[in-house]
């Protein structure tokens, strides 16, 4: 991104941490969520709400595993409180600690996202409505960041395309837009003039209905914690960082390409399609290589990154034909 915020230290919670009563409150919340319905149905295979650990403070968030092609990387996964605690969202500042801790004014409830332009069936969805849309599914995702670090994340939620069957799109929609949320009153970011808010990111349609795109609820068996992007956001793995987009409120179909918040800040260096590639650098530097996060230290080797990120078995085939270097 245009400003790289400075880098933490990280430590990682030990076994010992996990206390009888994060047990006790992931149970109570788990209660609670399927006393009012939300849940009903929610296959419960979920590591990470049923075992023994619940990481963060959030309300528990149970989810089956995913059956989709590629959703599940056994690779280790980034300790939840490097997850929470290193974030980019810059509607709440732009060091990687700010949105940690300045986004406990967001209110996420009650929650609307709405639906427009080239579809069939237009119309606003509170959360409650989209948590029942689909069974909740666990996908563990690596986020590869256009600033040069990856994380492996359990993200929960179901594929963006079972929501955007609900809507039937038009003939003519061949894009799809995602808007976040911009509110001065909650959000101290706004007042930097670092991106024209809100927000906005976009795919185009086919690769808003690829299976693995991602509209994710939760992580590690929990709600969202503001910082990443709560309640609702998009996680598309084999895509730089930037283009999953947080707390989104609006969900628009579109014939053009839409013009991105960080393609019209910068556009020779965040192009439209923004597909992890090893072989297109950014202007300023490369993006051969990546940084594990918690994987810190003086002699940490660096990651090959990969094209798609890894998953190129499942999206190669949607850029068929196409120069990715032109197509950055
Ligand atoms: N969405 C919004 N609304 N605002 C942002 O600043 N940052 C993006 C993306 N979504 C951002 C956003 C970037 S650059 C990254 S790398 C990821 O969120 C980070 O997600 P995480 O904090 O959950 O790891």
């Amino acid at each position: 991104m245009l400003i790289r915020g400075r880098d933490t230290g990280f430590t990682h919670p030990h076994a010992s941490e996990i206390t009888p009563r994060a047990l006790y409150e992931g149970r109570r919340d788990l209660l609670k969520l399927m006393a009012g319905g939300v849940l009903a149905g929610g296959a419960l295979g979920n590591t990470w709400a049923q075992g023994t650990a619940r990481p963060g403070k959030e309300a528990a968030l149970p989810a089956g595993k995913s059956a989709v092609a590629g959703a599940m990387t056994m690779e280790k996964v980034t300790a939840y409180k490097d997850a929470a605690s290193y974030n980019n969202f810059y509607e709440f500042g732009t060091d990687k600690s700010d949105p940690a801790r300045n986004a406990h004014t967001l209110k996420t409830s009650p929650w609307v996202v709405e639906v427009e332009g080239l579809v069939k069936k237009p119309g606003k969805f509170d959360l409650e409505q989209l948590l029942k849309l689909s069974p909740m599914e666990e996908r563990i995702y690596r986020l590869r960041c256009v600033e040069g670090w990856s994380m492996v994340i359990p993200w929960e939620g179901y594929s963006l395309s079972e929501l955007i069957k609900r809507v039937e799109p038009q003939g003519s929609a061949k894009y799809v837009e995602f808007v976040t949320l911009a509110d001065k009153a909650t959000m101290p970011g706004l007042r930097s003039g670092v991106l024209d808010w809100p927000y906005v990111e976009g795919l185009r349609l086919d690769e808003a209905m690829h299976p693995l795109t991602l509209l994710g609820f939760g992580m590690y068996g929990e709600v969202l914690p503001r910082q990443n992007g709560a309640p609702v956001r998009l996680v598309v793995p084999w895509k730089y960082g930037f283009k999953s987009v947080k707390s989104i409120v609006k969900i628009r179909f579109v014939e053009k390409e839409p013009h991105t918040a960080w393609n019209k800040a910068a556009a020779n260096e965040y192009g439209f399609y923004s597909n992890v590639n090893p072989d297109v650098d950014h202007p300023r530097w490369s993006q051969a290589t990546e940084r594990r996060i918690g994987e810190d230290g003086l002699f940490a080797k660096k990651r090959k990154t990969l094209l798609f990120n890894g998953y190129e078995a499942q999206v190669g085939q949607l850029y068929a034909g196409m120069d990715l270097k032109q197509n950055y």
